[in-house]
């Protein structure tokens, strides 16, 4: 379901936005625009869906309008033209005691710098958005307490925000955030300022916080990993544009540009593409109770060197073989699970090639790919591996 949607959003910085606007129409560039007017198209014409539950990306180059962008969607920057609506209501039609309900109860923003009161202490922090909605002492203290846990800050309720490292700084802001109980968190370059090791346990605390609360989530980076890593789609701004949106995988199989190959030339394909992505479908079927010989036909006839034993009932995996093994199987008259190897390894379709990798490196078979039912829907062979990687 859509939950927000923007049409040709254009946010101008300057004294008379409305004659670079018109200028911007005429098809004037930016650039132009500013040497000519001296105002600046933080973005122009920008449109873009996003689904519920979804955590959208923006990536893009510093001054590529990745803040101007968000800061338009709670309205902390007035848009010059366009139209964002959310559930469907167009949210600039919103008088100031529904733009106030709405950032209330609606939507909550997290920033780089994280925005805390450095003097006050952790819980009171998490508190504050509570108390602007008169919320009640003893309740809003319950809920900032929840959420401090959520983020793992137990213990740290009482310290003052000062006495923090910047990724417990960034859970206080995280927290904050979540205890309005928002549909939609805005988090703009949050762990930007962290360092590496901080800032992956913060993707990991995100990834699961996501997939137990499965908000709507706009997040803004210029790292291509961090986009890649917790994008769901992921949109690429560049000059005040929008040049792609897409999943990580579109983007990866087709970059729009050149801008985006080369944001895309140090990504870890690894950690981005997962074995469904990568594995051929299963499209060799021999059951366990099939002959020897017709096994054999079956697998002279395909390009594989190995073909994987089912189970007729519930498509588990059973063993793979390959010529050799069959033969001895009509030489010897035996049934196939008697020459077929059980030391095959598999993964889930949703595995990523990293973990596949591994895995893959201690078998001499190709790699079996199951859902989650455990059913056999494809595989991986050495080959498209390192096809993948490249
Ligand atoms: N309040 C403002 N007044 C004038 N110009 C602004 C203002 N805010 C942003 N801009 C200009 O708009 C353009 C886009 O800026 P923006 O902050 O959105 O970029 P960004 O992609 O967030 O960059 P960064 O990665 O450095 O945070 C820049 O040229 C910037 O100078
Ligand atoms: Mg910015």
């Amino acid at each position: 379901m859509e939950k927000i949607r923007v049409e040709n959003l254009t946010k101008i910085f300057g004294k008379h936005p409305q004659k670079a606007l018109e200028e911007l129409e005429k098809g004037k560039k930016r650039d132009e625009i500013l040497k000519e007017t001296h105002h600046t198209v933080g973005i122009g014409n920008v449109s873009f869906s996003v689904h519920e539950g979804e955590t959208f990306v923006i990536m893009g180059l510093s001054g590529s309008g990745k803040s101007t962008l968000i800061r338009c969607l709670n309205l902390l920057n007035k848009p010059t033209a366009g139209k964002i609506f959310v559930d469907d209501e167009n949210i600039l039609d919103y008088d100031k005691k529904a733009l106030r309900q709405f950032r209330q109860t609606k939507i909550a923003m997290v920033f780089q710098h994280f925005g805390l009161f450095s003097h006050r202490s952790v819980l009171e922090n998490v508190e504050f958005g509570l108390e602007i909605k008169k919320m009640d002492k003893e309740e809003r203290v319950t809920k900032s307490l929840e959420m401090l846990k959520a983020v793992g800050l137990e213990g740290w309720e009482y310290h003052k925000v000062s006495a923090l490292s910047g990724g417990m700084k960034q859970r206080v802001g995280l927290a904050r955030a979540l205890a309005n109980e928002p549909e939609i968190i805005l988090m703009d370059e949050p762990f930007s300022a962290l360092d590496p090791l901080i800032r992956r346990d913060m993707h990991t605390e995100l990834l699961d916080l996501q997939a137990k609360l499965k908000k709507t989530i706009i997040f803004i980076t210029h790292d291509v990993n961090e986009a890649f890593k917790l994008g769901d789609r992921i949109a690429v701004l560049k000059d005040g544009e929008m040049v792609q949106i897409g999943t990580p995988e579109e983007i990866l199989d087709n970059p729009a540009d050149e801008y985006i190959t080369n944001f895309i030339e140090d990504i870890d394909r690894s950690r981005v593409l997962r074995a469904e992505n990568i594995m051929r479908k299963r499209s060799l079927k021999i059951g366990k109770n099939t002959a020897a010989k017709i096994a054999l036909e079956i697998l002279n006839d395909s390009d594989y060197e190995h073909g994987f034993i089912t189970d007729r009932h519930d498509n588990r995996i059973l063993g793979v073989v390959d010529a050799d093994d069959l033969l001895l199987a009509i030489k010897g008259k035996l049934p196939i699970a008697e020459v077929m190897h059980t030391d095959f390894v598999s993964v889930s379709e949703d595995a990523y090639v990293k973990e596949v990798l591994e895995i893959a490196a201690a078998t001499k078979y190709p790699v079996a790919v199951v859902n989650g039912e455990g059913e056999y829907v494809g595989r991986i062979q050495r080959a498209a591996l390192l096809k993948a990687l490249v």
